[in-house]
């Protein structure tokens, strides 16, 4: 193997941080040989911290109505061809409670920026969950709010909030969305999240349209500097109906070495085996945790509105119940030897 790689990846294992240059080489010119040292050192280093436990959250999408328009995204508002539906409370509690039952104790609750879910409704379903499901963490993922808002939220029980960056450059930034949405106010919604006390979960897309190797080293100073106590990354996944279409989709491998790099610089991290990981490989989540990851998030969605919650092409298990799911994603981990907890999954 390569000598520089197999030294940039000893000395990330040890110090948690390369200079610019460094992670610009590790990431650019990656090999098979580095990729499975770097996943050998991200597992070794989420050994003493969380073993091979898997931690599951419940994911309940609650509406696919938007008012974003989000140039990726396939519930984007210019959307013509989506089915919009969006759930009652009663609903929500129903689904959170089965999970409840199916050994959950995180259940998240996302949606597009749907305006029906104002702070009092959404405030309520958060309660009414904190009641219904003892020893349960709610995190929310519904998009950007204002600090008042989230505020409200945090104080009727939501625990977390998923807030993907997308991408740590604003020029980047730029290219995924249309000119009224802005980087600065999502970091700012970041920033915020975190001053009220949530533990915050930000993300972004690999390999989206535009995305280089520069973009990426700033990804993972951004891991270094914000250190969310979650970080979703998943590959991007075109969607037939949106102007990046024909694009092509982020890469398995790339992925996983992300993976294993950002478990290395911050080990502590909750890091997911996303949906869109298992969607472009069958055994994506799989071969996720085996890069470092330790989070999975089955659906708990009605299946009856599964489908309609179409962020890319081909997403996995819109027609498989809760309990189906649940139970091929324990099959799963413990045939590479890992085990679903049932625990609320903190950041430790
Ligand atoms: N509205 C909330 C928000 O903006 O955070 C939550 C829902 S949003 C659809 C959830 C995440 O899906 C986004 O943060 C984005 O990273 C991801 N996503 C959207 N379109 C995608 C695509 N085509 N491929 C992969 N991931 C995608
Ligand atoms: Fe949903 Fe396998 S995880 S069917």
């Amino acid at each position: 193997m390569d000598s520089r790689l197999r030294e940039l990846v000893e000395k990330l294992a040890v110090e948690h941080t390369l200079a610019d240059d460094e992670y610009f080489d590790l990431i650019e010119h990656r090999t098979p040989e580095a990729a499975e040292l770097l996943a050998e050192r991200a597992v070794a280093a989420r050994q003493p911290i969380y073993g091979t436990t898997v931690f599951t959250r419940g994911l309940i999408e609650i509406s696919n109505i938007c008012k974003n328009d989000c140039i990726y995204c396939g519930i984007r508002r210019s959307n013509r061809n989506v089915k919009r539906y969006r759930l009652e409370p009663d609903v929500i509690v129903a689904c959170a409670r089965e999970g409840y039952e199916l050994g959950f104790r995180t259940i998240v609750l996302q949606g597009g920026e749907d305006a029906y879910y104002t702070d009092e409704v959404l405030g309520s379903i958060v309660s009414r969950i904190k009641e219904a499901c003892p020893d349960t963490a709610v995190t929310l993922s519904m998009g950007e709010r204002s600090y008042e808002s989230y505020q409200r939220l945090y104080d009727a029980g939501a625990d977390r909030y998923l807030l993907r960056h997308e991408t740590a450059d604003p020029d980047h930034y730029a290219r995924l969305h249309p000119v009224e949405m802005s980087w600065e106010h999502r970091m700012q919604c970041l920033r915020d999240l975190r001053s009220i006390g949530y533990q915050v979960g930000a993300g972004f897309m690999v390999g989206s349209p535009f995305q280089t190797t520069v973009h990426l080293v700033k990804e993972m100073r951004f891991v270094e500097f914000f250190k969310p106590e979650m970080c979703g990354i998943g590959p991007f996944i075109p969607h037939h109906d949106t102007p990046f279409a024909h694009k092509r989709a982020g890469a398995l491998e790339l992925t996983l070495y992300l993976l294993s790099i950002i478990r290395l610089i911050h080990p502590h991290v909750l890091l997911p085996a996303t949906t869109a990981l298992g969607t472009i490989d069958p055994r994506g989540r799989e071969k996720g945790m085996l890069a470092g990851a330790n989070v999975v998030m089955p659906n708990l969605s009605p299946v009856a509105v599964r489908k309609q919650y179409e962020l890319y092409d081909n997403k996995i298990c819109t027609g498989e119940e809760s309990a189906q799911c649940r139970g091929c994603l324990g099959l799963r981990m413990n045939l590479i030897g890992y085990d679903l907890a049932v625990d609320r999954g903190d950041f430790r």
